[in-house]
């Protein structure tokens, strides 16, 4: 696959050698004119105005809907929700869930040990507000999910299980399947935090099992501050608002107000309207490459890099040779991650470093933080044999 040339960013001669993607990626021209043709052609507000324009704006807005939803393996367009991105996603879960007393004191939700920040900190809040209680869901020391654990700590006061597809610090992909079914046996509801399998591998919401799947835009080559939740149409109907304001409303008085239909309940205010149909148009470019090829591609660039970086002295992969599909995390003891991403910076290498906002993971590892390479599929064995020929040449200034 070579899918550079779709991306302005790689035509400027400044351009890194960029293995930040876990983070963010690139935006292709497709997507970049997606924002050109609606503000010049198409710009006005939707589902409001009597005008010709306004229709064409609700339109294709509405179908970018039912693009994400075919993306999704969605029934409907109604189970998907406009966010800004999948912290935004979590967070409208887990307040609705408390607004509607679905989670009591007593009760517990399920976190796995290498959930993202997004994936623990509203649950928090959640379970603060109400009096339950987070419980983390061990990892193995291979640092997988600990199965055999998880299934011990399910009972009858489980009200939520909440995991990542694929652990953003340490790029393994965790059973949600089975998470799913083992949650559901005990009556929970699960929510997958898609954001670093979107871009990668082939999602079917009906096929993982889980309630609610959340992921972020920005990560699946669409402009920051989109993203998109999907939940099950009966907890979408039944669950109420979280966010009060227009578009929300079927009717005000200040007596009651009455609220709008799926999906338009929880989307209060204008939507963020041109960046949802270039989420859609980001969402159609990765389908016409094919997430099989792009997983292909991908998948041998990692290997590609694991491979290297086990042959430098030193050098520990998080999570040994398990395979990854798009990142992974490296630990050198007797050097600081911080050093080293500066120096690959300085090298023209952008990788990652820090705790990725896993602080909990890096607990438990007894570690500050790691340096993470992640590819995306404009990436070429070239930026491999860069980042590993800097990653050598670094380790070598820093020793
Ligand atoms: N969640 C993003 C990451 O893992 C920012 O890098």
């Amino acid at each position: 696959m070579n899918a550079r040339a779709d991306f302005p960013f790689f035509t400027s001669p400044d351009a890194p050698v960029y293995l930040d993607n876990a983070a963010t990626t690139q935006k292709p021209a497709c997507v970049l004119d997606a924002l050109r043709r609606f503000y010049t052609t198409t710009n006005s507000n939707v589902h409001r105005g009597a005008h010709r324009l306004s229709r064409a704006a609700t339109e294709a807005h509405e179908a970018a809907r039912s693009d994400v939803a075919d993306f999704l393996g969605a029934s409907s367009p109604r189970e998907v929700l406009f966010t800004s991105g999948c912290t935004e996603g979590i967070n409208l879960v887990a307040q609705t869930l408390a607004r509607a007393g679905y989670v009591r004191a007593g009760d517990e939700v399920l976190v796995s040990t290498d959930a993202h920040h997004s994936n623990i900190v509203p649950w928090q809040m959640l379970c603060e507000r109400v009096g339950a209680k987070v419980l983390p869901i061990p990892i193995t020391p291979e640092l997988q999910f600990d199965m055999s654990a998880y299934l011990s700590m399910l009972n009858e006061r489980t009200r939520v299980v909440a995991v990542p597809v694929i652990s953003n610090a340490l790029g393994l992909r965790l059973p949600v399947e089975e998470i799913t079914r083992a949650a559901h046996d005990v009556g929970a509801l699960v929510l997958v935090d898609g954001a670093q399998s979107i871009a990668h591998e082939a999602v079917d919401v009906r096929q993982l099992g889980c309630d609610f799947f959340a992921f972020s835009g920005h990560k699946v080559y669409a402009p920051t501050g989109t993203g998109a939740l999907w939940g099950r149409e009966d907890l979408l109907e039944s669950l109420p608002p979280w966010k009060g304001g227009g578009e929300m409303i079927r009717q005000v008085t200040f007596a009651r107000t009455t609220y709008n239909c799926l999906p338009f309940k929880y989307e209060a205010g204008t939507p963020n309207i041109c960046g949802n149909i270039m989420l859609a148009e980001a969402l159609k470019y990765v389908r016409n490459l094919g997430l099989s090829a792009i997983h292909a591609h991908e998948t041998a660039l990692m290997h590609e890099l694991c491979e290297g970086l086990q042959q430098l002295p030193g050098v520990q992969l998080l999570g040994g040779s398990a395979p990854r599909s798009s990142l992974v995390s490296i630990h050198v003891p007797d050097v600081h991650h911080y050093d080293l991403g500066t120096l690959l910076d300085q090298m023209d290498v952008a990788v990652r470093t820090g705790h990725h906002c896993c602080q909990p993971l890096m607990h438990a590892l007894s570690i500050t933080g790691t340096t993470r390479y992640s590819v995306a599929l404009y990436n070429q064995s070239d930026d491999i044999q860069r980042a590993l020929a800097a990653t050598r040449k670094a380790l070598r200034m820093l020793r």
